[in-house]
């Protein structure tokens, strides 16, 4: 008889189904058995109990929640309030931290990660805003703190894009503007896969032509890259910094500073795809063993 139970919300589409059925017969190996489709957003709390498709969330010995899906307030709340009474991969603190840009930048920051050099300041303080464009050879980007996909990020070259932006940008309620210094990079990035502190996979991405997003979404192009050990070295660090038990860093090699930066560091870092896959992205064993690991390890109070 099981005696260990956990809970999953884990995304389905690009073949996450399929990593999902790997991790749930792995886990039953180990005696662990799981109950999928807990998407707290379904879920209602009563009684002193946070209730999800009849499952009393407080009684599983973990939940690992793992759907980039926008999540609502309302079920990030549940998140938050659950992470207070049983374990949760990621950590609710660490996936709210980089949920947010300047939080994560600053952070890494202060422990001697670079990143690019990024100024936060009050909406109210273009003058400011019009220095640091000066100041950094005029050319900064504009992110919104909590973007995704690399959208609503926009790249200002002269005084009268930045004064054409503002106006837009007073209509919303942001209190306030994060900026970076446009890194002089050569258009492709780098993504490090780290689980429970171990390396699992790099590849790159580059932008499409005439762009310097490479998201997926903004039309970017995965490709093979590998790993250097000074990749490994930081990503392991900014991984541990932000206390993400899984975590994707994205970082650039930006040629003036001749080293690399980190970008974001995402905390839920999606599995190679099916045709990512044949493309020879061959990283998923090693990703869902590792996480296996770590369940089995917290579950079982190691
Ligand atoms: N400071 C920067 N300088 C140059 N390019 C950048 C900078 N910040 C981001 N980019 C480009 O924009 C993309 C999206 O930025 P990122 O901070 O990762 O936000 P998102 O969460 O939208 O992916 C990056 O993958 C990179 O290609
Ligand atoms: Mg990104």
């Amino acid at each position: 008889m099981s005696n260990h139970k956990i809970g999953m919300w884990m995304y389905q589409n690009s073949g996450g189904d399929q990593i999902q059925n790997k991790m749930i017969d792995k886990l039953r190996e180990r005696d662990i058995i799981t109950t999928t489709d807990l998407n707290l957003r379904n879920a209602i709390a009563k009684n002193g109990s946070i209730i999800c498709n009849d499952t009393v969330m407080e009684e599983l010995d973990l939940f690992f929640s793992y759907n980039a899906g926008q999540q609502t307030q309302y079920q990030v709340y549940l998140y938050e309030t659950l992470d207070k009474f049983i374990p949760i991969i990621n950590n609710y603190p660490a996936f709210s931290l980089t949920e947010d840009k300047f939080k994560t930048s600053h952070l890494l920051r202060h422990h001697g990660i670079m990143t690019p050099e990024f100024k936060l300041c009050h909406r109210d303080d273009v003058a400011k805003l019009k220095n640091v464009l000066r100041e950094w050879g005029g050319k900064i980007v504009y992110k919104p703190t909590d973007g995704w996909g690399g959208m609503g990020l926009v790249k200002i070259e002269n005084e009268a894009a930045l004064d054409m932006l503002l106006p837009f940008l007073n209509q919303t309620d942001i209190r306030y503007f994060y900026v970076e210094k446009f890194v002089d990079y050569d258009n492709s990035d780098f993504r490090i896969d780290i689980v429970d502190g171990e390396f699992v996979a790099c590849y790159g991405r580059k932008a499409p032509k005439d762009s310097w997003k490479t998201n997926i979404t903004a039309g970017g192009s995965i490709f093979l890259r590998e790993a250097n050990d000074r990749l490994v070295e930081i990503s392991k660090k900014a991984a541990a910094i932000t206390g993400l038990e899984i975590a994707g860093v994205d970082l650039i090699y930006d040629r003036e500073l001749e080293d690399y930066v980190v970008l974001e560091v995402n905390g839920i870092p999606a599995f190679a795809t099916p045709e990512q896959e044949k493309m020879g992205l061959n990283f998923n064993d090693k990703k869902i063993d590792l996480i296996v690991d770590m369940i089995d390890r917290k579950v079982k109070g190691k």
